[in-house]
Order: structure tokens, then sequence, then C-alpha cells
């Protein structure tokens, strides 16, 4: 009822303005009483995945709450976990805007954010800050002005900075916003990326002697050829586990729709069917020995289980959540 109202209201205003009027909100009353707009109790359906017990598998994706100010708020929404970020070393702009476009009819977002973020000590900050103690990924990128043959130092500057305060960290290689870094999702690139990842959690696994999984998230526009490839170099590099899938650069599904010719990746309704088969694909290459957070598209129960029956573990909404607000996380929860 209250994200009814408040809905209406944002969705007469600009998308970006919205997200920054909601997000500044979240975060000044999440420990007032004032939170009883957005808290609510969900029955546990307790997930263990990764070493780690998620009270739930519906998890907030990454890119809502990029420098983690708002995780107690999301956590009152009764998120199983929430994933923070993407963050980058040094805080940065992003694009010019606009950079975020509704296309309603198609319960889609087209963005181009460009990882704009306070950067990764900023975040680090917040993250100390909250009182969540629950599941808390967090989503680590590479700076626009860092080349990529130096994109792997941005990540390991990046794990390492928020080891310790992370439950998971997922390696973001699939934005279409950071000019060149999808390249990172290919051949030599990837392997090389992953196995100096890899050595970097493993060192530093023994340094805080705290176990810390890695993820990789993924593109939906890979073709069969690479989702083979890309299956093979996480399974190769023992990577712990994958998020499927970003946002895709694919319009056929929105063709003709306002905005839907704005640079940036589109995601909701329209790239739920592309991301599921990804995930499917990924559970038969791997032959379920990786796993998987299924996200895209998701704005129902029945939608989230379309992506736990492909074969994830645990999901994540994100545009689903900006039409629906928190009632989606307790109808899914509860629909499962
Ligand atoms: C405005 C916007 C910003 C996003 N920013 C990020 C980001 O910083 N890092 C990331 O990994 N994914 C980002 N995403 C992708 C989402 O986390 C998610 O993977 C994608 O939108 C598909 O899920 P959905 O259809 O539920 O939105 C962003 C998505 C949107 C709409």
């Amino acid at each position: 009822m209250f994200y009814d109202l408040a809905r209406r209201f944002m969705f007469t205003r600009d998308a970006e303005w919205a997200h920054e009027f909601a997000l500044n909100n979240l975060r000044r009353f999440s420990n007032t009483p004032l939170n009883a707009a957005w808290s609510q109790s969900i029955a546990d359906k307790p997930v263990n995945f990764l070493g780690l017990e998620f009270k739930n598998p519906v998890g907030l994706a990454a890119g809502l709450d990029k420098n983690a100010e708002c995780i107690d708020a999301f956590s009152q929404m009764g998120f199983g976990f929430v994933e923070v970020g993407t963050v980058t070393p040094r805080p940065q702009a992003g694009n010019d805007k606009p950079r975020i476009f509704r296309l309603p009819q198609s319960n889609a977002i087209i963005n181009r954010m460009g990882f704009n973020n306070k950067g990764v000590d900023n975040l680090v900050n917040n993250v100390k800050a909250a009182k969540y103690t629950g599941i808390l990924g967090i989503n680590i990128g590479k700076n626009k002005d860092t080349p990529n043959e130096q994109g792997k130092d941005d990540y390991i500057h990046c794990m390492r900075r928020v080891f310790e305060h992370a439950s998971y960290i997922t390696v973001n290689i699939s934005s279409p916003n950071t000019p060149g870094l999808r390249d990172l999702q290919y051949g030599a690139a990837l392997d090389d990326l992953l196995q100096s990842l890899k050595n970097e959690q493993l060192d530093l696994i023994a340094k805080h002697n705290k176990q810390v999984p890695m993820l990789v998230k993924i593109a939906p526009d890979l073709d069969e050829i690479q989702i083979a490839q890309v299956s093979e170099s996480l399974l190769s590099n023992k990577i712990d586990g994958v998020i499927a899938t970003n946002t895709t650069l694919e319009r056929s599904a929105v063709m003709g729709l306002q905005y839907a010719d704005e640079a940036g990746g589109l995601s909701g309704l329209p790239v739920r069917e592309r991301s599921t088969h990804v995930v499917s694909e990924l559970k038969r290459l791997t032959k379920g020995n990786l796993p998987i957070i299924g996200v895209g598209g998701i704005d129902d129960a029945q939608s989230a289980k379309e992506k736990l029956n492909a074969g994830a573990n645990l999901v994540q909404v994100y545009t689903g959540f900006i039409y629906k607000g928190p009632q989606l996380v307790k109808s899914i929860v509860n629909g499962l």
C-alpha cells in the first residue's frame, strides 16, 4: 500500500531522481520508527549455499545500493541477502545524465550508469556502520580509466579492502557500461584474471582465517560457445559460484517502445528468458558442480521458481523490485 503510493509519486519523476530520493529516505529512516513504512516480517526459508546460511533465497541484486548506504533498510524488507556495489577502487562519477530509463510497458529498465560510486573506502565505512548481521555480498569492478590490462589490479585492490567485511565477493565482468569490461569474459583474459583473483582469495583466506566465497557475474549476451568457455574457466580456476545474469544489450523484445534505442543494459521482463537459459546451460555444462545465483526478470514467485528449476540455488531481484516494491520479496518467499 505504502509502496503503491510512493511508486505513483516517484514514477512521475526522473528515474535517477526517484532512485536518489528513495535511497536518501531509506538511509535516513532505517533505524527509526518510520521504517514501519517498509519493514515486514517474512517466515524463514533457510538455504545453505557456499557454506553460508541464508534466511531465505531472495536477495537484492547489485547496483541498487552501490555504496552500501541502505543495508539496514533492505534487511528490514526481508531480503535473505543483500549485494552492494559495484564498487571501484577510486570514486567515479559514471556516465552523463540522463542514464536510467523506465520502459513500463515491458516492466523494464535501460541503464548506462557506468559504475558511479563513491569508492571502496567509503563503502567499507558504510558496511562497518550498518547494524546488519545477515549475508552481505560485495560486488567489485574496475575504474573506467584503468586500462583492461591493469584491470586485475583494481579487482585485487577491492578484494583486499572488502574481504573481511563480505560474506561473499562478486567479480563483475559483465556490465555493458564500462567500455571493454565484457572483454574480460573471454579466452586468455578471463583465465588470467580468474587465476590471479583465485590466488589472491586463497592468500586472503589464510591471512584472515575466514572463508569468503568468490562469484563471477556474467552477461546474458554470451553465445553458446562462450557460455561453455566461461563454464570451463570457472571450473578450472575453482571459482566458488556464478551470478547469471547482468543486463542485456539485446533490444528485440522492446523495439518501438519509448527509450528502447537508448544505449545501456536492458533489465526486467525482456531479459527473463535469456537469463534463465544461461542458468540452465551453466547447470548442464558444469554438471551441477557450480553454485548459481539466478537473476534477470524475476517479478513474482513463478519467475523465481523458473530460475530455481533451471538450476539456480538462490535468486536476486532488481527491476521487479523497482516496479513492485518490498511486497515482491514477501510474495516470492511465501510462494516458493
Ligand atoms: C539501474 C541499474 C543499475 C545496475 N547496476 C549494477 C551494478 O552496479 N553491478 C552489477 O553487477 N549489476 C548491476 N545491475 C544489474 C542487476 O544487478 C541485474 O543483474 C540485472 O538488472 C538483471 O536483473 P533484473 O531483471 O531483476 O533487474 C544494474 C541494474 C540496473 C537496472
